[in-house]
């Protein structure tokens, strides 16, 4: 069971770093920065992605200051508290670490690894995975009783959630330390054991899997989607997958399936149509989304019309 943790104990949180600066990445380096005003620390693997990150931050500042949400000064003071390198030595004075790199443990295990010859004893480290176990992320740290999950949900500046993920190695004042600052970053945190999927991703994976069943039976894809508006979630499973990604949905269904055998099935459906929807994009000269799309064909062909 996990309990409450004891909010004295959090350690103050006055520079925060980034691994990676993917979308992801880059959404909750903004938020951070919005919400935390400290310095924030974004790197990738090369120059090129990091750039990438900082001018998508820079971009989604500046509409912020179009609508009027922030006055030049404070998007000024934003911008320059925002700094990307590939320089990992810049981690040194980070005393929350949070890590948005590709999904698989042994990367994570890696770069972690990495990180924390660099940051100082008490520095926290959290990982944002979506469905892997968290113990098994920091499995091979020195400390790791200084790791957390710290689980954000797309779009990350407006759903209100976060999940926090306890090991059984995670300290009080790792576990504390992610509550306080979720709460400065203006979210929800709700405590979960390290369990594949935690609980989000868990009740998802079952409703975008039997979605993706739905289609291949015959049910339109719109019909799909419409179905849900009445139970006021807003958009229905298609919608969803086409936002999180098929990619990170496919890697979700199959770490469930994986974890899981007896309640998740091996979804071939839905590999088929995150692989036709990946032809779909192609012919659509590359747009990042062709989950619905996919499943419109596979639905008409279905249904004959
Ligand atoms: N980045 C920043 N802001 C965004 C955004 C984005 N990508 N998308 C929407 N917004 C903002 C808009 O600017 C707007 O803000 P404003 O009202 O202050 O101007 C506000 O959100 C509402 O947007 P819209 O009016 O354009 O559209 P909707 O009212 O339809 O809301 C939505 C869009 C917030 C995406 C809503 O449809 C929604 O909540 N969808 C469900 C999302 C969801 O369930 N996410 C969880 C995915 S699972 C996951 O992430 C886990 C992972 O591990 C797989």
């Amino acid at each position: 069971p996990v309990g409450a943790p004891d909010k004295a104990l959090a350690k103050k949180v006055t520079k925060v770093g980034i691994i990676g600066a993917g979308l992801m990445a880059s959404q909750f380096a903004l938020l951070f920065v919005r919400k935390l005003q400290v310095p924030v620390l974004i790197t990738d693997l090369d120059q090129a992605r990091v750039d990438k990150g900082i001018a998508y931050i820079h971009e989604e500042i500046g509409k912020l200051e179009a609508k009027g949400r922030l006055d030049s000064d404070t998007a000024g003071k934003l911008r320059s508290l925002i700094h990307g390198t590939v320089d990992k030595s810049e981690y040194a004075d980070c005393d929350f670490v949070i890590e948005a790199v590709f999904e698989e443990v042994g990367v994570k295990q890696q770069v972690f690894g990495e990180i924390e010859k660099i940051i100082a004893e008490d520095a926290i480290l959290a990982t944002n995975t979506s469905s892997l176990s968290v113990e098994e992320i920091g499995a091979k740290l020195a400390h790791p009783e200084r790791l957390v999950g710290f689980h954000f949900f797309n779009p990350v500046a407006v759903m209100p959630l976060i999940e926090i993920v306890k090991t059984p190695a995670t300290a009080d004042a790792a576990l504390s330390t992610a509550f306080v600052v979720a709460k400065g970053l203006g979210k929800n945190a709700v405590l979960t054991a390290d369990a594949p999927g935690f609980v989000v991703n868990r009740l998802l994976a079952k409703v975008m899997g039997e979605a993706a069943r739905a289609v291949y039976e015959g049910t339109p894809v719109a019909d799909v989607e419409r179905a849900f508006a009445p139970l006021g979630l807003p958009m229905g499973p298609f919608q969803l997958i086409d936002l999180v990604g098929w990619k990170v949905a496919a890697h979700v269904q199959d770490t469930m399936t994986a974890a899981f055998p007896e309640r998740f099935y091996a979804n071939e459906n839905f590999h088929r149509l995150a692989e036709l929807s990946e032809v779909v994009e192609k012919d659509k000269g590359g747009r990042v989304t062709g989950f619905t799309r996919a499943a419109e064909k596979i639905a008409k062909k279905a249904t004959g019309s």
